[in-house]
């Protein structure tokens, strides 16, 4: 089973290259099933109904949110509706929708979980090492479920290594989101979870961190505020990682994704 996951969508332009790739991308790479983080589509600032809609329309079979997952107060009430939207499971005790589904997708079952990390972030949320045990012992990897996904959101690298190795044998794949920059250690861990610090984003890296330049720039010089931040419009990098899992549900091998704009390599094998 070939899955592939794609970091957060950065406004417009990470839509597009969602929109415009991902159909070619599933054939030509013979994906099974694809997950893509949305948290940023809505110009930075989380996702509408409409926007959710395309992105399933465009093959991707489940969206996973973050810290902005109701930032689109239409969310709220659409995340009730569609199963195939998750927020992050510690986001608030009283948060609509679910973190964590079994999707049933091509005669196989597949586990995503997203949660959100605890160190520099804006807001605090429980503790994640515990929801994850209570879930990842509830689906045991190559009996009850045939894949499990894990993205875990949050600012520090450190903590979300500690998660992948948590989950070490237990997931198909642990893969970082939040920080909008990939970082560079795709590998599978020792117990056969494949991992990745952070996917980094869908968007123009001709920014800083999806946002136009001038802006974020001026406040780090200034201190000052000047116009509201607005997303970067070129073109737009998607970015994530592919991922090979074996029969038994552990990652036979593992490659970042980079496709378009200015972050462009190569990928996985055709298949
Ligand atoms: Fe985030
Ligand atoms: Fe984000």
């Amino acid at each position: 089973m070939r899955l592939m996951f794609l970091g957060d969508v950065m406004g417009r332009a990470g839509r597009r290259a969602v929109a415009e790739r991902l159909p070619a991308l599933r054939a030509e790479w013979g994906l099974d099933a694809v997950v893509v983080n949305g948290e940023n589509a809505s110009s930075g600032r989380g996702l509408n109904a409409a926007q959710a809609k395309e992105m399933l329309a465009a093959g991707a079979d489940v969206v996973t949110l973050g810290d902005h997952a109701f930032d689109q107060k239409d969310m709220m009430g659409f995340i009730e509706q569609e199963p195939r939207v998750l927020r992050p499971e510690n986001f608030a005790k009283a948060a609509p929708g679910k973190g964590w589904r079994v999707y049933e997708i091509g005669g196989r079952r597949l586990l995503v979980v997203q949660v959100l990390g605890q160190v520099f972030m804006s807001r605090t949320y429980d503790e994640p090492f515990s929801i994850l045990e209570r879930i990842l012992r509830a689906h045991r990897l190559g009996t009850a479920v045939d894949a499990v996904l894990v993205d875990v959101h949050c600012e520090a690298t450190s903590e979300k290594m500690a998660v992948g190795h948590w989950c070490d044998g237990r997931a198909s794949v642990v893969v970082g989101t939040h920080t909008h920059v990939p970082t560079g250690d795709a590998q599978v861990l020792p117990k056969g979870t494949a991992y990745l610090t952070d996917a980094g984003m869908c968007g123009d890296y001709d920014s800083v961190i999806g946002m136009d330049k001038t802006e974020p720039i001026r406040r780090f010089v200034t201190g000052m505020t000047k116009e509201r931040f607005a997303p970067a419009l070129g073109e737009a990098t998607l970015c994530g990682l592919v991922v090979d899992v074996r029969r038994d549900g552990l990652a036979e091998a593992c490659w970042p994704v980079r496709v378009g704009g200015r972050l462009a390599q190569a990928g996985p094998p055709a298949r």
